[in-house]
């Protein structure tokens, strides 16, 4: 059955804002994710130590790490690709640190720059010095439910590219549905192939919304025991290395969803909201949250 409370993991400042093509102005990346804060949501993915030349938007990561606000209880993760990024993020006082692998081989090539077992190898290395400082990591499996280069992909790949990450030592895996392609169809077949290798409580499903289904396909997650979504306030969102893809599912769309179905996030929707039309408002863009769109007067 459906879980008494869920997780909502605020993804918006990273991957809401990674594909924006004009820079956004480190002072409104920090006045975002403190509102978020503010808001109750209990982990907000800060930004990304990459490559400032693959990823300009997150150049000012240093910057927007040392600038925010961190609320006591709140988790701050950040994406660390290998063991330059990790190191770059420690020094800039990270505590909590994100892996970020595929299902997808082309995938994996076109996002971090090798291959599958390549990325598994450095992912091992960031691990085990995270581990040595105590610092909690996620993993994330990007095209669960399907890769923009090639289409579908097995729910078995899924599960085997899960598993390496969880017994490497990550304490969540984070299933992306990086094109938004997936239906409570193929969301259900993977979960029940992943649930054989991982427990359904160390699992998180990440979906953009870009055919429309997230809110389905969450919900089948939901039901078949998983509790922490990943979302973005607004419904912003996009990678730059999966063309046409539109933003992950709105956290306003999301929260009204559970709190209508009486279970618990500890977020305040309203002030979501409002964080919401802060950052629309700075990006001189429209909200795509339909909850936000019905019923936020500013
Ligand atoms: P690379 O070019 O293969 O790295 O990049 P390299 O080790 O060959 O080094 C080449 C250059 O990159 C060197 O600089 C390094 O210093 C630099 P140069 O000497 O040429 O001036 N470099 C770095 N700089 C900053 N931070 C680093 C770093 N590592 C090397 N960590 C790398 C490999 C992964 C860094 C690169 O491919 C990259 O930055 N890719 C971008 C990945 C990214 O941010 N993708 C979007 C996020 S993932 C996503 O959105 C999906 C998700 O939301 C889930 C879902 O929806 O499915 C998570
Ligand atoms: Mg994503």
């Amino acid at each position: 059955g459906f879980p008494q409370h869920v997780k909502i993991v605020e993804v918006g400042p990273r991957d809401g804002l990674q594909n924006e093509k004009v820079f956004v102005p480190t002072s409104v990346k920090i006045e975002l994710i403190n509102r978020l804060s503010e808001a109750g949501l209990p982990a907000i993915e800060v930004t990304s130590f990459v490559s400032s030349r693959w990823v300009p938007q997150m150049s000012d990561h240093t910057e927007v790490m040392q600038g925010i606000r961190k609320y006591p209880g709140v988790r701050y993760p950040v994406l660390t690709p290998n063991m330059q990024g990790f190191n770059s993020a420690i020094e800039a006082g990270a505590t909590e640190i994100s892996v970020f692998g595929a299902a997808s081989q082309s995938f994996s090539e076109k996002n971090i720059n090798c291959n599958i077992e390549e990325s598994m190898k450095k992912f091992e290395d960031v691990v085990k010095a995270a581990c040595n400082l105590s610092l909690p990591v996620r993993g994330y499996v990007s095209c669960a439910l399907g890769c923009p280069y090639e289409g579908n992909i097995s729910a078995q790949k899924v599960a085997e590219v899960s598993k390496r990450l969880y017994s490497m030592g990550c304490y969540e895996v984070s299933l992306g549905d990086t094109i938004g392609v997936g239906t409570p169809g193929s969301m259900r077949k993977m979960l029940g192939a992943v649930m054989k290798e991982i427990p359904v409580n160390s699992l998180a499903v990440h979906c953009h919304d870009t055919y429309g289904q997230a809110l389905a396909n969450i919900l089948t997650a939901l039901e078949m025991g998983v509790s922490v979504v990943d979302c973005a306030v607004a419904g912003l969102g996009g990678c730059p290395y999966a063309k046409g893809a539109t933003g992950n599912v709105a956290t306003e769309d999301v929260i009204y969803m559970l709190n209508g179905m009486g279970i618990h996030t500890g977020v305040n929707l309203y002030k979501v909201m409002e964080a919401g039309h802060f950052i629309c408002s700075a990006l001189n863009k429209k909200t795509n949250s339909k909850a936000a769109q019905a019923s936020f007067v500013p």
